[in-house]
């Protein structure tokens, strides 16, 4: 490709992928398969007015089963307008005779399949315009090099910790957080999850999950940049002092005995040390590593301390960190899914965690799931 091919690329305005489909059928499946490739793609349900969002270099895809009554010639050529010649049709068990109509009025990307997987799809957007599958690859290429960078300054960091806990700058590490907040800004959640969980090093993997999950939170409870920012340094950091721990201890298949247990506990002491003496991080992100296994109710470690003396960032944090414990691979046990891990999240409500914010956590459960088909942002 010429240098003048490439510049002309790159000034193409970004083209947005837009499902309309039934909720929880294809559309749904396609939405999930388009974004993790890097795609900018949204879904609309049908039957819908119009596809208000779209731009004039979008393409629209309708999917799911056919739907004599739903997918009428005239509906779909008033819902996508002139946009015709963007359009696919990628639905199944459709007759020949309506497939006939369609063609006569005007729409030339039909494909009948009952396999509607995510890979004929994209082979149907390179038909439309070749540029959609262009960018998708650049930015999935992106993310992908931007993810291994910051795994690997992550995992060096807790190994450098783990070799002498006074040696590391902390605040070396500011481009890297700087850096994994716009990687997750640029991802739709389960895409960034599945990135996070290539990790190799389990700390470093689980303190960058809470990382996303308080970002995913701090957007949910409109929290502005500089608050912003806190939560996710205090997230980032919450567990650094686990690089003090043993690693047979961290990495046990099983549980811990009680011993095992109280060294584990000290993490947060730990953490406390080497955060408050580091002249780049202020007192507060030292004093939510230390409080954030503490319950409202008092039965929490290390001090034991109830409601009144947990501030807000505080159980901002604990939330993400349950949630995250819950929803992350390790070698001793599998992920759960997202909804059974808000279903445990709920019943600590009151007792041990902020109520409310348990409640509005559920919008950061249901994005990871997918359930929101929140659009990914232009890279
Ligand atoms: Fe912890
Ligand atoms: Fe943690």
């Amino acid at each position: 490709m010429g240098a003048d091919t490439a510049k002309s690329q790159m000034a193409l305005p970004r083209i947005g992928v837009h499902l309309l489909g039934e909720l929880g059928g294809e559309a749904d499946t396609c939405l999930q398969g388009l974004l993790s490739q890097g795609f900018t793609a949204d879904r609309a349900a049908l039957p819908a007015e119009e596809a208000a969002t779209a731009e004039k270099q979008d393409i629209l895809a309708v999917t799911g089963r056919y739907r004599p009554e739903l997918h009428t010639p005239t509906h779909l050529s008033r819902l996508v307008g002139a946009q015709r010649d963007r359009t696919i049709l990628f639905l199944s068990h459709m007759d020949p005779e309506s497939f006939a109509l369609f063609e006569q009025a005007g729409f030339s990307f039909i494909n009948v399949t009952t396999d509607q997987t995510v890979k004929s799809l994209v082979g149907l957007i390179a038909q439309v315009d070749p540029n959609a599958v262009y960018q998708a690859s650049k930015t999935a290429a992106m993310r992908a090099s931007m993810s291994t960078e910051i795994a690997n300054t992550v995992v060096d960091l807790f190994s450098r910790l783990r070799a002498d806990p006074v040696a590391p700058k902390l605040a070396e590490s500011h481009q890297q957080r700087r850096a994994m907040s716009a990687l997750i800004g640029q991802s739709p959640m389960s895409v960034w999850i599945e990135l996070i969980q290539n990790y190799h090093d389990g700390t470093a993997q689980h303190c960058s999950l809470v990382s996303g999950y308080t970002l995913a939170f701090a957007r949910v409870l409109g929290a502005g940049n500089q608050q912003t920012g806190r939560l996710f340094d205090a997230a980032f950091f919450h567990d650094v002092g686990k690089a003090m721990i043993p690693l047979e201890i961290l990495d046990k298949p099983g549980r811990l005995d009680p011993a095992e247990w109280e060294i584990m506990q000290r993490h947060v002491l730990h953490s406390h040390d080497i955060l408050i003496r580091d002249e780049h991080t202020c007192g507060e992100i030292a004093r939510v590593a230390r409080d954030h296994h503490e319950y409202l109710d008092g039965s929490g470690y290390p001090n034991g301390i109830t409601a009144p003396q947990i501030d807000d960032i505080t159980r901002i944090i604990t939330i993400c960190d349950i949630f995250a414990a819950l929803t992350e691979k390790r070698a001793y046990k599998p992920a759960k899914p997202f909804d059974e891990a808000y279903s445990i999240l709920k019943s600590m409500a009151g007792t041990k965690l902020d109520p409310d914010l348990v409640r509005l956590f559920e919008k950061v459960a249901a994005e990871c799931d997918g359930r929101l088909g929140r659009a990914a942002t232009a890279a």
